[in-house]
């Protein structure tokens, strides 16, 4: 991969940007949209946030904020984002999701070089699907993301979605202890399991959050798993809310059920029937309550809301699954947690076919575990050896899920599955998007610890 002069150089100009400092509360003030050169400027900068009531936490942020700022862009209409990094490391951002060229996907080495501190860099491309997607940075990812490098990015459809009242709910659980100060985001004997969890449960950076909803109206609930481990077990109990979107996909609508598994970087649309004014419900993970949903009587009161119908699909290939050749992929844990660690090397606890990703080496990402030909269609036999599930993610190509030997499935688009212990399941995707692909699992531990490939389409 090479990169042009003209890109590092870009990088090194010198840029002014407004920072504060008061009271020991460091943030960074976003510009507002100077001339046409992009539509957000987002910084990466440390900023200090109260998770915990009376204690400040030592958090990274994007555009002043941790989770980062809601990003929209149009469906297939450019978006423009310069990154700035005013953190005192390298990093990047990858587009959750979204399927761009290769030069913007963010990966340190195979799609760009490290934006190194007082850099910047510029990201644009025409998000060509509809849905709710996010962002967060490729390296250094359990500190970065641990931090708080990661916001929701929307992408609206081009026509009328039917939803008149929606809001973004970002899940994140934190690594921080009862003063609010970090804990590890990433401990061996826990990477080597189902990865390290963090013990904050926030919603849009707010512990147990109270949000009001229009009384009696449809709201579209755009759940957006951020944290880097967990895999929360949604449920709202009560409630009349239907599925519209996974991932970023639509689906035909239907009842949202008892719980949605939502791996870490998943996403879950929901409409739910927001009901009378006055009552509360709970959404859940598991048991334990992540926010009350307050209904809120509208002021002046508006006729209750209809449910949209199915959102518009998005414009993804269809596999040939006729003339699709079948590639497996097993995913296994190895080795104790000692015997396998050179110095300076990252512990490996898991494999992709035998092979570990190390993310100390650079040039991992020119052995490709998989070569697919553009424009042909393939079948994806995923298959997890071990105990822990997998949100098993492809960048640069949305696949399609056809089946599980342990749930029935109905067939539908995504671009993160989550791989039950022990499941086996069928995926099937057109190689329509040439580069070099990372195929990892989304538990962050387990994509830095070895379970991360690159997958080439030429
Ligand atoms: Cu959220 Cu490599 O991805
Ligand atoms: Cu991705
Ligand atoms: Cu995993």
């Amino acid at each position: 991969m090479s990169f042009t002069r003209r890109q590092v150089l870009a990088g090194l100009t010198g840029l002014t940007v407004a920072g504060l400092s008061v009271g020991g509360v460091r943030y960074w003030l976003n510009r507002p949209l100077v001339a046409a050169e992009y539509d957000y400027q987002l910084i990466a900068a440390p900023l200090d946030l109260e998770l915990v009531p009376g204690h400040l936490t030592p958090a990274w942020g994007f555009g002043g904020q941790a989770p980062g700022m809601e990003i929209r862009a149009k469906q297939g209409e450019w978006l423009r984002v310069r990154l700035v990094n005013h953190l005192e490391e390298s990093t990047t951002i990858h587009w959750h999701g979204i399927r761009l060229p290769l030069e913007m996907d963010g990966v340190p080495y195979v799609s760009q070089l490290p934006v190194l501190p007082g850099e910047y860099f510029d990201y644009q491309f025409k998000a060509p699907d509809a849905g709710s997607f996010w962002y967060h940075p490729h390296l250094f990812s359990s500190e970065q993301l641990g931090h708080g490098l990661v916001g929701p990015l929307i992408v609206e459809e081009r026509e009328d979605s039917g939803f008149r009242h929606e809001r973004t709910l970002s899940l994140k659980t934190w690594h921080v202890d009862e003063q609010g100060a970090f804990t590890a985001f990433s401990v061996p004997r826990e990477a080597a399991r189902g990865g390290t969890p963090g013990r904050l449960s926030t919603i849009n950076g707010v512990h147990v959050p109270t949000l009001d909803l229009p009384a009696g109206q449809v709201v579209r609930l755009r759940l957006i798993n951020i944290d880097n481990t967990i895999t929360y077990r949604i449920n709202l109990p009560g409630a009349e809310a239907r599925i519209y979107a996974l991932d970023g996909n639509p689906i035909t609508p239907r009842s949202l059920g008892p719980e949605y598994r939502l791996g870490a970087g998943m996403r879950l649309d929901l409409a739910l029937r927001v009901p009378p004014a006055g009552r509360e419900l709970s959404l859940r993970n598991g048991s334990q309550r992540l926010a009350t949903l307050r209904s809120q009587a509208e002021q002046p009161v508006q006729e209750l809301g209809d449910w949209p119908s199915a959102l518009p699909a998005n414009p993804v290939a269809e596999p040939d699954l006729a003339t699709a050749q079948t590639l497996s992929f097993n995913f296994e844990w190895v080795g104790a947690l000692s015997s396998n660690l050179k110095s300076g090397a990252a512990h490996s606890f898991w494999q992709i076919n035998g092979e570990a990703w190390d993310i100390t080496d650079k040039g991992c990402a020119d052995r490709p575990i998989a070569r697919l030909k553009l424009g042909q269609s393939y079948i994806f036999e995923l298959r997890n050896m071990a105990q822990y599930p997998h949100p098993i993610h492809l960048h640069g190509m949305t696949f399609k899920v056809l089946a599980s030997d342990r749930k029935s499935i109905i067939p539908y688009f995504t671009d993160t599955y989550l791989l039950g212990k022990n499941e086996r399941a069928r995926i099937a995707l057109v190689a329509d998007n040439p580069g070099v692909w990372m195929f990892h699992c989304h538990v962050i531990d387990h994509m830095e610890t070895g379970l991360m490939a690159a997958i080439e389409v030429s």
